[in-house]
Protein backbone atom coordinates (compact mmCIF):
# COMPACT_ATOMS: atom_id res chain seq x y z
CA UNK A 1 0.00 0.00 0.00
CA UNK A 2 1.09 3.61 -0.87
CA UNK A 3 0.47 6.00 1.63
CA UNK A 4 0.88 9.86 1.12
CA UNK A 5 1.12 12.64 4.01
CA UNK A 6 -0.53 16.20 2.66
CA UNK A 7 -1.07 19.64 4.37
CA UNK A 8 0.50 23.23 4.82
CA UNK A 9 4.42 23.85 6.04
CA UNK A 10 4.22 23.22 9.75
CA UNK A 11 1.16 20.80 10.15
CA UNK A 12 2.47 17.87 11.25
CA UNK A 13 2.94 15.56 8.48
CA UNK A 14 6.63 14.55 9.52
CA UNK A 15 6.22 13.48 12.72
CA UNK A 16 2.94 11.52 11.87
CA UNK A 17 4.62 9.77 8.85
CA UNK A 18 7.21 8.85 11.44
CA UNK A 19 4.68 7.96 14.23
CA UNK A 20 3.01 5.94 11.54
CA UNK A 21 5.49 4.01 10.36
CA UNK A 22 6.78 2.51 13.88
CA UNK A 23 2.64 1.41 14.30
CA UNK A 24 2.93 -0.14 11.56
CA UNK A 25 6.53 -1.45 11.88
CA UNK A 26 5.39 -2.36 15.78
CA UNK A 27 2.08 -4.36 13.75
CA UNK A 28 4.28 -6.35 12.03
CA UNK A 29 4.47 -4.86 8.76
CA UNK A 30 7.47 -3.86 6.48
CA UNK A 31 7.23 -0.15 5.95
CA UNK A 32 9.77 2.13 3.72
CA UNK A 33 9.17 5.86 5.30
CA UNK A 34 10.25 8.52 2.30
CA UNK A 35 9.75 12.01 1.25
CA UNK A 36 9.25 14.83 -1.30
CA UNK A 37 11.56 16.42 -2.89
CA UNK A 38 13.75 13.61 -2.65
CA UNK A 39 13.31 9.79 -1.10
CA UNK A 40 16.30 8.58 -3.59
CA UNK A 41 19.94 10.22 -4.11
CA UNK A 42 19.05 11.47 -7.16
CA UNK A 43 16.18 13.37 -6.10
CA UNK A 44 17.98 14.56 -2.84
CA UNK A 45 19.82 16.19 -5.23
CA UNK A 46 17.43 17.58 -7.07
CA UNK A 47 15.85 18.82 -3.61
CA UNK A 48 18.78 21.32 -2.73
CA UNK A 49 17.84 22.89 -5.79
CA UNK A 50 14.87 23.33 -5.58
CA UNK A 51 14.22 24.17 -1.72
CA UNK A 52 17.59 26.30 -1.54
CA UNK A 53 18.49 29.44 -2.85
CA UNK A 54 16.07 32.83 -4.07
CA UNK A 55 12.61 32.66 -4.34
CA UNK A 56 12.89 33.68 -7.82
CA UNK A 57 15.74 31.02 -9.07
CA UNK A 58 13.50 29.35 -10.94
CA UNK A 59 10.36 29.96 -13.55
CA UNK A 60 7.38 28.08 -12.30
CA UNK A 61 7.48 26.18 -15.25
CA UNK A 62 10.83 25.15 -14.73
CA UNK A 63 9.69 24.00 -11.25
CA UNK A 64 7.37 22.08 -12.36
CA UNK A 65 9.61 20.18 -14.49
CA UNK A 66 12.34 19.57 -11.49
CA UNK A 67 9.68 18.52 -9.13
CA UNK A 68 8.42 16.19 -11.47
CA UNK A 69 11.92 14.85 -12.43
CA UNK A 70 12.63 14.35 -8.61
CA UNK A 71 9.35 12.39 -8.50
CA UNK A 72 10.44 10.09 -11.62
CA UNK A 73 13.63 9.09 -9.99
CA UNK A 74 11.85 8.40 -6.36
CA UNK A 75 9.05 6.40 -8.36
CA UNK A 76 11.28 4.44 -10.53
CA UNK A 77 14.26 3.59 -7.55
CA UNK A 78 12.02 3.96 -4.04
CA UNK A 79 8.27 3.69 -4.39
CA UNK A 80 7.97 1.03 -7.03
CA UNK A 81 10.99 -1.13 -5.79
CA UNK A 82 9.18 -1.37 -2.41
CA UNK A 83 5.87 -1.68 -3.41
CA UNK A 84 6.68 -4.94 -5.52
CA UNK A 85 8.10 -6.39 -2.55
CA UNK A 86 5.03 -5.86 -0.56
CA UNK A 87 6.32 -3.24 1.47
CA UNK A 88 3.87 0.13 2.53
CA UNK A 89 5.58 3.20 1.44
CA UNK A 90 4.76 6.04 3.30
CA UNK A 91 5.79 9.64 1.62
CA UNK A 92 5.78 12.93 3.22
CA UNK A 93 4.49 14.39 0.31
CA UNK A 94 3.68 13.40 -3.46
CA UNK A 95 2.05 14.68 -6.33
CA UNK A 96 -0.44 16.63 -4.62
CA UNK A 97 2.18 19.04 -3.24
CA UNK A 98 2.90 19.96 -7.10
CA UNK A 99 -0.91 20.09 -7.82
CA UNK A 100 -1.10 22.97 -5.34
CA UNK A 101 2.54 24.84 -4.80
CA UNK A 102 3.24 25.12 -8.86
CA UNK A 103 -0.35 24.14 -9.66
CA UNK A 104 -1.96 27.30 -8.07
CA UNK A 105 1.17 29.57 -6.16
CA UNK A 106 1.89 30.97 -9.35
CA UNK A 107 -0.83 31.47 -11.65
CA UNK A 108 -3.41 28.92 -12.48
CA UNK A 109 -0.71 25.84 -14.04
CA UNK A 110 -2.78 22.83 -12.52
CA UNK A 111 -3.45 21.95 -16.36
CA UNK A 112 0.31 21.48 -17.13
CA UNK A 113 1.24 19.52 -13.70
CA UNK A 114 -1.67 17.38 -14.47
CA UNK A 115 -0.07 16.88 -17.89
CA UNK A 116 3.35 16.20 -16.74
CA UNK A 117 2.01 13.92 -14.29
CA UNK A 118 -0.09 12.05 -16.86
CA UNK A 119 3.16 11.81 -18.91
CA UNK A 120 5.95 10.67 -16.53
CA UNK A 121 4.66 9.46 -13.18
CA UNK A 122 0.82 8.27 -13.56
CA UNK A 123 1.12 6.85 -10.10
CA UNK A 124 -1.43 8.14 -7.33
CA UNK A 125 -1.42 7.06 -3.90
CA UNK A 126 -3.58 4.16 -2.28
CA UNK A 127 -4.51 6.32 0.41
CA UNK A 128 -3.83 10.40 0.98
CA UNK A 129 -3.57 11.76 4.58
CA UNK A 130 -4.76 15.55 4.42
CA UNK A 131 -3.17 16.73 8.03
CA UNK A 132 -5.54 19.82 8.15
CA UNK A 133 -4.14 23.19 9.78
CA UNK A 134 -4.84 26.28 10.48
CA UNK A 135 -1.94 28.16 8.31
CA UNK A 136 -1.11 30.79 10.95
CA UNK A 137 -0.04 28.02 13.77
CA UNK A 138 1.22 26.46 10.41
CA UNK A 139 3.73 28.94 9.63
CA UNK A 140 4.58 29.36 13.41
CA UNK A 141 5.80 25.92 13.58
CA UNK A 142 7.53 25.47 10.22
CA UNK A 143 9.54 28.81 11.22
CA UNK A 144 10.43 27.22 14.56
CA UNK A 145 12.21 25.20 12.97
CA UNK A 146 15.46 27.21 11.67
CA UNK A 147 17.05 25.64 8.37
CA UNK A 148 18.48 26.63 4.69
CA UNK A 149 15.07 25.26 3.27
CA UNK A 150 13.20 27.80 3.15
CA UNK A 151 12.08 29.11 -0.60
CA UNK A 152 8.48 28.59 0.19
CA UNK A 153 7.96 29.01 3.10
CA UNK A 154 9.33 32.77 2.77
CA UNK A 155 6.13 33.17 0.73
CA UNK A 156 4.31 33.65 3.68
CA UNK A 157 0.88 33.47 5.35
CA UNK A 158 -1.01 34.35 2.62
CA UNK A 159 0.46 31.53 0.38
CA UNK A 160 -0.24 29.50 3.20
CA UNK A 161 -3.90 30.08 3.38
CA UNK A 162 -4.32 29.47 -0.08
CA UNK A 163 -2.67 25.87 -0.26
CA UNK A 164 -4.95 24.86 2.89
CA UNK A 165 -7.65 25.80 1.11
CA UNK A 166 -6.69 24.05 -2.22
CA UNK A 167 -5.95 20.68 -0.45
CA UNK A 168 -9.08 21.41 0.91
CA UNK A 169 -10.60 21.59 -2.40
CA UNK A 170 -8.75 18.52 -3.55
CA UNK A 171 -9.75 16.54 -0.92
CA UNK A 172 -13.27 16.53 -2.37
CA UNK A 173 -12.05 15.86 -6.19
CA UNK A 174 -9.95 12.84 -4.75
CA UNK A 175 -12.42 12.00 -2.63
CA UNK A 176 -12.05 8.10 -2.82
CA UNK A 177 -8.48 8.36 -1.74
CA UNK A 178 -8.21 11.66 0.60
CA UNK A 179 -9.33 11.36 4.20
CA UNK A 180 -8.64 14.43 6.16
CA UNK A 181 -7.31 14.44 9.80
CA UNK A 182 -7.81 17.55 12.11
CA UNK A 183 -3.73 18.72 12.51
CA UNK A 184 -4.55 21.37 15.53
CA UNK A 185 -4.29 18.59 18.39
CA UNK A 186 -1.22 16.82 20.63
CA UNK A 187 -0.06 14.64 18.33
CA UNK A 188 -0.72 11.70 19.83
CA UNK A 189 -4.16 12.15 19.25
CA UNK A 190 -3.41 13.08 15.77
CA UNK A 191 -1.05 10.01 15.39
CA UNK A 192 -4.24 7.61 16.72
CA UNK A 193 -6.40 8.97 14.13
CA UNK A 194 -4.09 8.18 11.54
CA UNK A 195 -3.36 5.00 12.58
CA UNK A 196 -7.12 3.90 12.59
CA UNK A 197 -7.91 5.30 9.22
CA UNK A 198 -4.66 3.13 7.54
CA UNK A 199 -5.88 0.39 9.24
CA UNK A 200 -9.90 0.96 7.55
CA UNK A 201 -7.74 1.19 4.50
CA UNK A 202 -5.50 -1.51 4.75
CA UNK A 203 -8.23 -4.13 5.37
P1 LIG B 1 5.61 19.29 8.53
O1 LIG B 1 6.36 18.07 8.12
O2 LIG B 1 4.16 19.23 8.15
O3 LIG B 1 6.23 20.58 8.11
P2 LIG B 1 6.57 18.71 11.22
O4 LIG B 1 6.11 17.34 11.58
O5 LIG B 1 7.99 18.90 10.79
O6 LIG B 1 5.57 19.33 10.12
O7 LIG B 1 6.24 19.67 12.45
C1 LIG B 1 6.60 21.05 12.46
C2 LIG B 1 6.93 21.46 13.90
O8 LIG B 1 5.77 21.37 14.72
C3 LIG B 1 7.97 20.56 14.55
O9 LIG B 1 8.79 21.35 15.38
C4 LIG B 1 7.14 19.57 15.37
O10 LIG B 1 7.84 19.10 16.49
C5 LIG B 1 5.94 20.40 15.76
N1 LIG B 1 4.70 19.61 15.82
C6 LIG B 1 4.34 18.56 15.02
N2 LIG B 1 3.12 18.10 15.33
C7 LIG B 1 2.66 18.86 16.34
C8 LIG B 1 1.42 18.90 17.09
N3 LIG B 1 0.41 18.03 16.85
N4 LIG B 1 1.29 19.85 18.04
C9 LIG B 1 2.30 20.73 18.27
N5 LIG B 1 3.48 20.76 17.60
C10 LIG B 1 3.67 19.85 16.65
P1 LIG C 1 8.78 19.70 3.12
O1 LIG C 1 10.17 19.28 3.38
O2 LIG C 1 7.70 18.69 3.26
O3 LIG C 1 8.48 20.97 4.02
P2 LIG C 1 7.60 21.15 5.30
O4 LIG C 1 8.12 20.15 6.31
O5 LIG C 1 7.86 22.57 5.69
O6 LIG C 1 6.17 20.90 4.95
O7 LIG C 1 8.65 20.35 1.69
C1 LIG C 1 9.45 21.44 1.39
C2 LIG C 1 8.72 22.43 0.53
O8 LIG C 1 8.59 21.94 -0.81
C3 LIG C 1 7.34 22.79 1.00
O9 LIG C 1 7.30 24.20 1.24
C4 LIG C 1 6.45 22.46 -0.16
C5 LIG C 1 7.39 22.36 -1.33
N1 LIG C 1 6.97 21.41 -2.39
C6 LIG C 1 6.53 21.92 -3.60
O10 LIG C 1 6.47 23.13 -3.79
N2 LIG C 1 6.17 21.06 -4.59
C7 LIG C 1 6.23 19.70 -4.44
O11 LIG C 1 5.89 18.94 -5.36
C8 LIG C 1 6.70 19.18 -3.17
C9 LIG C 1 6.79 17.70 -2.97
C10 LIG C 1 7.06 20.07 -2.18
Amino acid sequence: MFISLEGIDGSGKSTQARLLAEALRDAGREVVLTREPGGSPGAEEIRSLVLEGDPDRWSAETEILLFTAARRDHLERTIRPALDAGKVVICDRFADSTRMYQGLSRGDLRAQVDALHDLMIGREPDLTLLIDMDPEKGLARAKGRKGTEERFEDFGLELQRQMRNGFLALSREFSDRFRVIDGDRPPEEVAADVFTTVQQALV
